[in-house]
């Protein structure tokens, strides 16, 4: 989802770094308990050092569902994640993006239109029970209709335990929108790649599959995949492993299978950050994830030695958007007792049907 991001004023471009930093911690002070930063693993330093809290997607989510006295939350992450927060504060609380241009690629690849047309066309050919699951990487509008629709979210950090639930729940589970997230997750269960599951390419009519095939699968991947995860490769994986015997590998889920598989381990950022921290000192790693948690790894963790898996590195340009600049021009309108720039709002119908989604993936812990 891109939407129009107004221009940074002269005032922000021209300051210095140290000036964008001493503004926003006076910002921070005066706003007080009014405003919490809330910052993506994957966000630029510069703005991460401001975050009263960071972490993964489901660790966000709940934070801001606690949140229950903060009026003003700035979320630096991207689209989706400020939407969620939305959906799980209440109406007296705001969420702004500090960037509207900061959505998620992913989450652009399943229109709800499109899921609405493909689940109609799948109870036209006479599937069973449908259990739709959406990865929390998704419109509002997606969450709504999995709400709707008897299903629930995940996120990379709680996989597992939500595509469990929902298999238990119906004859075939329709995984949306990250085909990779889904078949990872469904093969470390025992799932065949082959016979259980298929790829669900929303341009052909019943996903490019004859009804019979639709009925007798049991798990629908949807083709959506992140750009930023793609780059990573077993090419690369192997290169390693030759030129530096010992390395561990870490991957994000959002990987591709043949990654995730000659990998050491997988998991959410939060859980790569927990992975790399709690192993001994000497380590060496090659991360699979976006450029600026990897590098943060690396200078957290000192005592072990830690590069990206890709030597080119790979980072999330929608992430990227968000810099301290923008950050200091939501906290000083605040300030200046100015209505809150870039707010984030979901609408009532949308927000109350992706509630009950949620409600269901919290209900799950
Ligand atoms: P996490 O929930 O693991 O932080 O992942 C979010 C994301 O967008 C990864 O690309
Ligand atoms: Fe979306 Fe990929 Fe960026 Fe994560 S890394 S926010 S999935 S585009």
């Amino acid at each position: 989802m891109t939407l129009l991001q107004p221009a940074l004023p002269d005032l922000f471009k021209s300051m210095s770094d140290d000036d964008v930093h001493q503004l926003i911690s006076a910002s921070r002070k005066k706003l007080g308990e009014r405003c919490v930063i809330l910052g993506h693993h994957y966000q630029r330093d510069e703005v991460i050092r401001h975050a009263d809290y960071t972490g993964d997607s489901l660790k966000l989510a709940r934070i801001a569902r606690d949140l229950k006295e903060t009026p003003y939350i700035v979320f630096c992450g991207v689209h989706f994640m400020a939407e969620t927060a939305d959906i799980l504060t209440t109406g007296q609380q705001q969420v702004s993006l500090p960037d509207l241009q900061a959505g998620c690629e992913m989450a652009d690849m399943a229109e709800t239109w499109d899921v609405e047309a493909s689940w109609a066309e799948a109870v036209a050919a006479g599937a069973g029970t449908i259990v739709p699951v959406t990865y929390i990487n998704s419109k509002a509008s997606l969450k709504a209709f999995v709400g709707d629709h008897g299903g629930t979210i995940c996120t990379s950090g709680n996989a597992r335990e939500v595509i469990d639930w929902a298999l238990a729940r119906g004859e075939h589970l329709f995984f949306f929108p990250d085909q990779h997230l889904g078949r990872n997750v469904c093969k470390a269960m025992g799932f065949d790649t082959e016979k259980d599951m298929l790829l669900w390419d929303p341009k052909k009519p019943l996903g490019g599959h004859s009804p019979e095939k639709i009925r007798e699968t049991r798990i629908w991947l949807w083709q959506g995949h992140c750009p930023v995860h793609a780059l990573f490769t077993l090419h690369q994986i192997k290169k390693l492993r030759t030129e530096k015997p010992g390395i561990k590998i870490i991957v994000h889920p959002e990987c591709a299978m043949e990654v995730v598989d000659a990998s050491d381990m997988s998991g959410s950022t939060e859980q790569i950050i927990q992975a790399i921290e709690a192993s001994p000192a000497g380590t060496v790693w090659a991360v699979g994830t976006e450029k600026h948690l990897v590098e943060r790894l690396a200078t957290n963790n000192p005592d072990k030695e830690i590069t990206s898996l890709n030597p080119y590195t790979c980072l999330c340009g929608t992430m990227n958007r968000i810099t301290s600049r923008h950050l200091a021009w939501v906290l000083d309108d605040l300030v200046q007792g100015k209505p809150l720039r870039n707010p984030i709002t979901v609408d009532e119908k949308t927000a109350s049907s992706s509630l009950v989604a949620l409600d269901r993936m919290f209900n799950l812990h």
